[in-house]
C-alpha cells in the first residue's frame, strides 16, 4: 500500500480527495454521537424546569443583554473550576430555551451564583454596583426594582417550552399565577405550599425584594439568580469523568 503512496502525494486532487474522506471519518466518530441527546446529556437527579417567576427573570436578564458580559458556563479546566466551582454540566441548561452560556466574561460567570449571595445583597448590587464593589463597570439597573412584573406572554412561554420538551404539567402551565404568588410567600396555605415543592422541588420560597410590596422585575432577576447552578447535587452526579 505505501509503495503506492508517492501518486497521492503527487497528485493535489487526488490528495484533497482523501483528505475529505479521511477528516470525514473523524467527524463520525467524534461528533455525530453528540448529536443523540441521550449521549451528550447525561443523567442527573434534581434538576427540574425554571419556575415561572424564575423564567420571568430569565427573560429580564435576556432583555437587559446580562449574557453580554456574563457568561453562564464553568469550563472543565482547573483555574475556573477553583474559582467558580464545579464545571458545568450539560444536564444543568437542558431546560433552557436558548441556553445562556455565552461567551464574554466582563463579568464574573454566573453559573454557579445560587445561593452564594444574600437577596438584599443582589438588589443592592443590582440598584447600584458601585455601592458594594467601587472598582465595578456594570450598569446601575434602579429601574428593576419598581417595574411591575409583566405576566401577559408567560402562560404562552410556557406552551412553546413544553412544546420543545421541558415538562411542564397542566397544572403548571394553567396556575403560574398562583406558583407565582406561592414562591413569593404571598400564598401561605399548606397544601399550595406543598404542591408547588413538589412540582418544583428545593425551590426556595421568599419575598426576594422585600423593599416592594408588589411583584416586580427584580423579584423576579433575583429569583432566577439565586435559582443558578444549585439544584444538582454535584456530590453525588459528578457528570463524566474527564
Ligand atoms: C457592562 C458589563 C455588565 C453588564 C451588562 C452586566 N454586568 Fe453584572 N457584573 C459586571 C462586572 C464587571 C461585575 C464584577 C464587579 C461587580 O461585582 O459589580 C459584575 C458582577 C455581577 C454579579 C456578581 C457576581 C459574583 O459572583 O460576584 C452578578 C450577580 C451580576 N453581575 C449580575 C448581572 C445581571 C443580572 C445583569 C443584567 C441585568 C448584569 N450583571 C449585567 C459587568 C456587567
Amino acid at each position: 500500500m505505501f509503495s503506492e503512496h508517492h501518486k497521492l502525494e503527487k497528485n493535489l486532487f487526488l490528495l484533497l480527495v482523501f483528505m475529505v474522506i479521511v477528516s470525514s471519518i473523524g467527524a463520525i466518530v467524534e461528533i455525530f454521537p453528540l448529536f443523540i441527546k441521550e449521549v451528550a446529556i447525561e443523567k442527573v437527579e434534581g434538576m427540574r424546569p425554571h419556575t415561572p417567576l424564575e423564567l420571568a427573570g430569565m427573560e429580564i436578564y435576556k432583555r437587559e443583554g446580562c449574557y453580554g458580559c456574563h457568561s453562564q458556563q464553568i469550563r472543565a479546566l482547573r483555574d475556573e473550576v477553583e474559582r467558580y466551582g464545579h464545571y458545568s454540566l450539560a444536564a444543568e441548561s437542558m431546560y433552557d430555551h436558548p441556553f445562556l452560556w455565552g461567551s464574554k466574561r466582563t463579568g464574573p460567570d454566573l453559573a454557579r451564583v445560587g445561593g452564594k449571595y444574600s437577596d438584599e445583597w443582589h438588589v443592592q448590587h443590582l440598584i447600584a454596583p458601585r455601592s458594594l464593589v467601587p472598582e465595578s463597570i456594570m450598569p446601575n439597573y434602579k429601574f428593576l426594582a419598581d417595574a411591575k412584573l409583566d405576566l401577559s406572554d408567560m402562560q404562552k412561554r410556557l406552551k412553546v417550552l413544553r412544546f420543545l420538551g421541558v415538562p411542564y404539567s397542566d397544572q403548571d402551565i394553567e396556575e403560574f399565577q398562583k406558583d407565582i404568588k406561592i414562591q413569593l410567600g404571598m400564598i401561605t396555605g399548606q397544601d399550595d405550599i406543598t404542591s408547588f415543592s413538589k412540582r418544583y422541588p428545593k425551590t426556595v420560597i421568599r419575598k426576594f425584594n422585600a423593599k416592594s410590596e408588589e411583584i416586580t422585575e427584580m423579584d423576579a432577576l433575583v429569583a432566577y439568580m439565586q435559582a443558578l447552578g444549585n439544584k444538582v447535587d454535584l456530590k453525588t452526579n459528578r457528570g463524566r469523568d474527564w
